[in-house]
Order: structure tokens, then sequence, then C-alpha cells
């Protein structure tokens, strides 16, 4: 049972909405609905009233509701449905307006949001909504593309929305999707780590912790239950009741805190860029650069590999290590498959322009033993890490 919301937008095919809140009613959901006013041009809101039994968000400004009724409904939602979507709404969400109850809602609602588009074909074509549209995905809204067929114009043309059925269908699908990995814990590494040459000075890399923050993010979506390890990122890993992030520094931190997570975990995924050497000793103030001196030379010692001390202390955890290589990229990463233990490397060459660190874009080849790499096209890397989630995921229900 998911508390869905559907927000219904002004187009005729919104008299379809009533039966896809029956449906979804039918299927064990709870649905509670938005309308905007226009909408309420074609479908009378005591339809959904008499089906949801809950009062229907409409108006911004009635005060015998709650003290803010969009923001509860926002709140209350699991998954939003935006059926149908006009192109004035998708255009609205686009561009982050809120000058109602339901673009205010679904600006407010941390929910997944999908939206069943309904237009004229012209409407559909311009490149204004083509822009919107590409927005929206580019924001992770999913689109369930209109179909070509018979519109209210009495003609043919694309604009279509998507029957109530097959709504509910893609509905279904999505959220068998979302529970794969409910029960499962992910132990996920991200960014770099810095190692002190003095109270000022460290060695680090360029990793961004982009990469970690994708699986973390795609596991969560998956119901995993996750504990990052993060060392020094450029980006924020979101609040969420199955995320412990535990923030690093150094190699032997990360080390330590993984080693203690280990046991209790279902996989590992190693995607921080750890530096394999630290300086050998810290100085305990800051190094002065004395008069004539050209040159300073920092003796390293090896760090502790993580990746292989936790392969070979490998029970039932599934281990994914990263390989990034600006040369032989391949011999490298099979390598490291084995002398790491690893049941998956995720090879991927960082001199390639669009890959690699800081970008948001990945082209990665996965290697496993015994098995043909695969080479991905290049890829969000968020589209990386809901494949890599979903590598995990069908190794899970392989071996049930
Ligand atoms: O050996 P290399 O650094 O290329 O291996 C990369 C993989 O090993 C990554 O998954 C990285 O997180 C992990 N690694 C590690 N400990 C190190 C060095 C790398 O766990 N000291």
């Amino acid at each position: 049972m998911t508390r869905i919301a559907v927000y219904v937008s002004g187009s005729v095919a919104a008299f379809k909405a009533v039966s896809l809140v029956r449906i979804l009613q039918k299927e064990g959901h709870e649905v509670r609905i938005g309308m905007t006013p226009a909408s309420t041009r074609f479908v009378t809101p005591n339809t959904f009233y008499a089906l949801t039994h809950q009062p229907v968000l409409i108006d911004l400004w009635q005060i015998n509701q709650s003290p803010v009724p969009h923001i509860e409904l926002a709140d209350w939602t699991e998954l939003a449905l935006v059926v149908p979507a006009s192109a004035d709404l998708i255009a609205k969400m686009a561009n982050g307006l809120a000058d109602d109850a339901v673009s205010s809602s679904l600006l407010a609602t941390r929910a997944p949001i999908m939206l069943a588009p309904a237009m004229n074909n012209q409407m559909w074509a311009n490149p204004a909504t083509q822009r919107n549209l590409n927005r929206l995905i580019a924001d992770q809204k999913i689109i369930l593309t209109p179909k070509t067929g018979l519109l209210a114009e009495g003609y043919v043309g694309k604009g279509r929305m998507m029957e109530p059925e097959d709504i509910a269908n893609q509905v279904k699908n999505w959220l068998a999707k979302q529970k794969r990995l409910v029960g499962k814990v992910i132990l996920v590494t991200a960014g770099g780590t810095h190692e002190a040459i003095d109270p000022v000075r460290f060695i680090g890399n360029r990793s961004s912790g982009k990469m970690g923050l994708a699986v973390v993010q795609a596991a969560l979506e998956a119901g995993a239950k996750v504990i990052a390890v993060v060392g020094q990122v450029q980006v924020e890993f979101p609040k969420h009741p199955n995320l412990t992030v535990k923030k690093v520094t150094t190699t032997a931190e990360m080390l330590a805190t993984t080693l203690d997570a280990f046991k209790k975990v279902d996989a590992l995924v190693m995607a921080a860029a750890v530096a394999d050497f630290r300086p050998a000793e810290v100085a305990d103030q800051k190094i002065k650069k004395q008069a004539d001196q050209d040159k300073l030379t920092i003796s390293l010692i090896k760090n502790p590999d993580i990746l292989a001390t936790l392969g070979a202390k490998k029970d039932h955890q599934i281990i994914m290590g990263f390989a990034a290589e600006t040369n032989d990229l391949l011999q490298n990463a099979q390598a490291k498959l084995a002398k790491k233990h690893a049941d998956y490397i995720v090879a991927n060459d960082v001199s390639q322009a669009g890959s690699g660190f800081g970008v948001a874009t990945d082209q990665v080849t996965i290697l496993q033993p015994n098995i043909e790499p695969k080479r991905w096209p290049l890829l969000s890397k968020r589209e990386v890490g809901q494949r890599l989630i979903n590598l995990l995921a069908k190794r899970w229900q392989q071996s049930k």
C-alpha cells in the first residue's frame, strides 16, 4: 500500500483520472487528490471527494481545511502522479512556479513525481513544451509519454494521454522496482581521502563524491538501508531515514569505519578515491620554507588497501570496487578483480572527456570474474548508480 497523490490539471483527459483513482484504490493504495481550478471545469471535485473520502486540495486560501493544506498533502505523499499533466502545469513545474495549490504542493513534495501529459499535438511538439519536458527529466521526474491517437479535436495526433490501466501498470512496475532492496544493507564509500602533511596541508585527490552519492541515492530508492562512509566531497548527501552518513578524513579512518560496519552489510560499493600513500610523518607545526631552500622532500608510506582488506574478510557480502585509470584500462581493472577479491570492478577511463572526476557523466566498463567485460554507454552518474544497484538486485534475485 502506497500513499499516492493524484494531481489533476486542466485537460479534457481529466475524466480519465477518475478511473485511475479507482484502479489504484482497488490495488490497495491510499489516494488523495489535488486539482487545478481549470481541471474542476472538466470533472467536479465532488466525484473525487466521494471516491477518496478525503478533502480535495484546490485552493490555497480555503480556511476550513488544514492551515497549510498544500504542504500537508506534499508531506503525506509517497508517490505523486500528475494525471493529466497539461502543457501549462508542465511549464510551471519545469520553472519551479507555485501560484496555486497544485503547483505549490508539487514544488514542496519530496516524493517522486510521474507525469502523464495530455495536450494537443501541436502544443506537444512545440519546442517550449519539449524544453520543459527535458528539464523535468533532468530533474528526475518520470514522464509517461503520450500516445499518438484520436484527440478531442477529432483528428489523430501525438498528445493523447496514456490510458488509466497503462498508467496504473507503470505505477505497479515502478513500485516493484523501488522495493527490490528492502531488507538489504549497503555500505558505500564516497569522495577522496586527505592525508595530512602538517596542520595546514594535505595530500588529496580530485574525487567529488558524485559517483558515491549516485550509488547511495539509487540504493535508497530501491529501499535498502545505506551506510555511507564519506571523505572529502563537493556534493551534499541527503537526509533520509535509511541513510547513516559517517564522515572521515584519512584512509586509516575510512578503513576503521568500513571495517566496523562490514560484518552487518550485504554489499560494499567502494566508490571512494583512496590515497594509496600518506606522509610518513605528519609535522606538528606548519612546515616553514627555509632561506635558500629550493627543494622539499616528503617521504610517503603505503596506506592499507581498504577494498583488499575487506575482500579478504568477505563472507556473504558482494563487493564492488572501482578502477579509475588513464591507460591500459581493462588490463589494470582485470588485475584488480582478483587482487582485491571483488565481485565487480567498475572501470573508468578518467582521461576520456565526460568521464571521471568532477563531471556529471561517466562511461564505464563492468568487469566480473570469468565473464566478458561489459561496456556501458556514456551515462549520467545517476544512471550509472542505478544500473550498479540493478546489478546487485539481480544477483540477489537470482540467488533466492
Ligand atoms: O588500486 P586502485 O586504487 O586503482 O583501486 C581502486 C579501488 O580500490 C577503488 O574501489 C578504491 O576505492 C579501492 N581502494 C581502497 N584502498 C586503497 C586504494 C584503493 O579500498 N588504499
